[in-house]
């Protein structure tokens, strides 16, 4: 339930509600799924092969890396562990601390603390609302020192800072080229939170690959869905290979065999939600221009909103617009809030972006850095119905079972 307030809408703004375009959309982004999916369950069903082992898992991993322009895929049970995974791949161990934006959903933070490691949030940039460059860099100089064998270490507990964590925000591409200049500088390892932004590319290169790792998910709200999964792209061998080995139980190779070099988790995509993938990778191309075009739409319903603006892709970077959303210019969180109950009203599905982490219950004693930014954005941002199914008949323009 949303918060009741009495905060006034201003006129124009409640006249756009009360005319929305996408009057009826439920959820927030809803997957299109058809008979191509059905087709594919269907013959992965017959195969015998629903496990974590089969020829949809090896496909959708390797049209995956192609896709994304990326050496290696490997298909994981959800982004959460995938995130895991990689993090565990880049030695994040109980007691290091790992640098991650305020904003993000709280999987990214979850995704430190499963390997027992502190996750420290840092401020975010406006116009991305990924992790600020300049302020990862001030943080380096004033709060770490460089140890002895290279890691840089946090000068307050003598934590190494392991890891940071980019995360590409409702699908736009953060400032990812500047932070992985500083995180080069400093030496610290960079992983890519890429959950929401598969089909967003900086200068032709995917988001994911900027750092040793990156992950999707595959979530039902995602651009393709597999119901529920995950991946890690990397240009690495040795990466891919320690996520996959990881997540496969650590099951040291042998034909009949069953022995295990380290504690591993059973973290691999069944082959049934990669028949999934494998079908909504071919619809791919359709979902990204539905979302684009909503963005377009959502544009023109709002450019004569004086007190909103339409989140747009930063200047120069190529955003898939997984989620729309409309900034408030002014009034703050109230302001927000009476729009959400606006929406509840008129039965839009409005939600606001999620709590910064050093606000969230479970991160509220973190160390965190002051999140100024951060908490202006929360205060600010509601999303809006994206499902790409509210700008055209879910038949049209998709490939058919068996094309
Ligand atoms: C930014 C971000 N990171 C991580 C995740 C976790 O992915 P999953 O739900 O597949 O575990 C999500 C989405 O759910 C997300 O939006």
């Amino acid at each position: 339930m949303t918060a009741r307030t009495t905060t006034e809408i201003p006129s124009d703004l409640r006249g756009a509600f009360e005319r929305f375009p996408f009057q009826g959309a439920e959820g927030l982004h809803t997957p299109e799924l058809g008979d191509l999916e059905k087709a594919y369950l269907s013959e992965c069903i017959d195969s015998g092969f629903v496990s974590s082992v089969g020829a949809y898992v090896d496909r959708f991993e390797s049209e995956l890396a192609s896709f994304a322009g990326a050496r290696f895929a490997v298909a994981t049970s959800s982004g959460t562990t995938a995130l895991h995974l990689a993090l565990l791949a880049a030695d994040v161990k109980p007691g290091d601390l790992v640098l991650v934006p305020a904003i993000t959903f709280v999987a990214t933070a979850n995704a430190v603390s499963h390997c027992g490691a502190r996750a420290v949030a840092l401020d975010v940039e406006e116009e991305s609302m990924g992790l600020n460059p300049k302020g990862l860099s001030e943080f380096f100089d004033s709060q770490t020192t460089r140890g002895p064998d290279g890691t840089r270490l946090h000068s307050a507990t003598g934590a190494v800072v392991r890891a940071v964590i980019a995360v590409h925000v409702l699908g736009h591409p953060c400032d990812i080229v500047a932070i992985a200049e500083v995180c080069e500088r400093f030496g610290v390892p960079l992983l890519e939170d890429a959950a929401e932004s598969m089909g967003s590319f900086i200068d032709g290169i995917h988001t994911g690959l900027f750092g040793f790792a990156g992950i999707f998910s595959f979530n039902g709200n995602k651009t393709i869905t597999t119901g529920g999964g995950g991946c890690v792209v990397t240009n690495n061998p040795v990466v891919a290979e320690r996520v996959r080995h990881l997540g496969t139980t650590a099951r040291i190779p042998h034909p009949f065999e069953f022995d295990h070099d380290v504690v591993g988790f059973n973290y691999r995509m069944p082959n049934l939600n990669a028949a999934l993938g494998c079908a909504q990778l071919e619809r791919i191309p359709a979902l990204l221009s539905a979302q684009q075009e909503i963005y377009r739409s959502y544009l023109g319903h709002f450019q004569d909103v004086d007190s909103v603006e339409v989140v747009s892709q930063p200047d120069g970077r190529q955003s898939n617009y997984w989620l729309q959303a409309i900034r408030l210019r002014h009034g703050g969180r109230e302001a927000r809030d009476a729009v959400l109950s606006l929406g509840a009203e008129l039965g839009i599905p409005l939600r606001p972006l999620w709590k910064p982490i050093p606000l969230v219950e479970a991160y509220r004693d973190g160390g965190h850095e002051d999140i100024p930014v951060a908490t202006a954005i929360y205060d600010s941002v509601v999303c809006l119905p994206s499902s790409p199914a509210i700008i055209r008949p879910a038949s049209s323009t998709l490939p058919e079972a068996g094309t």
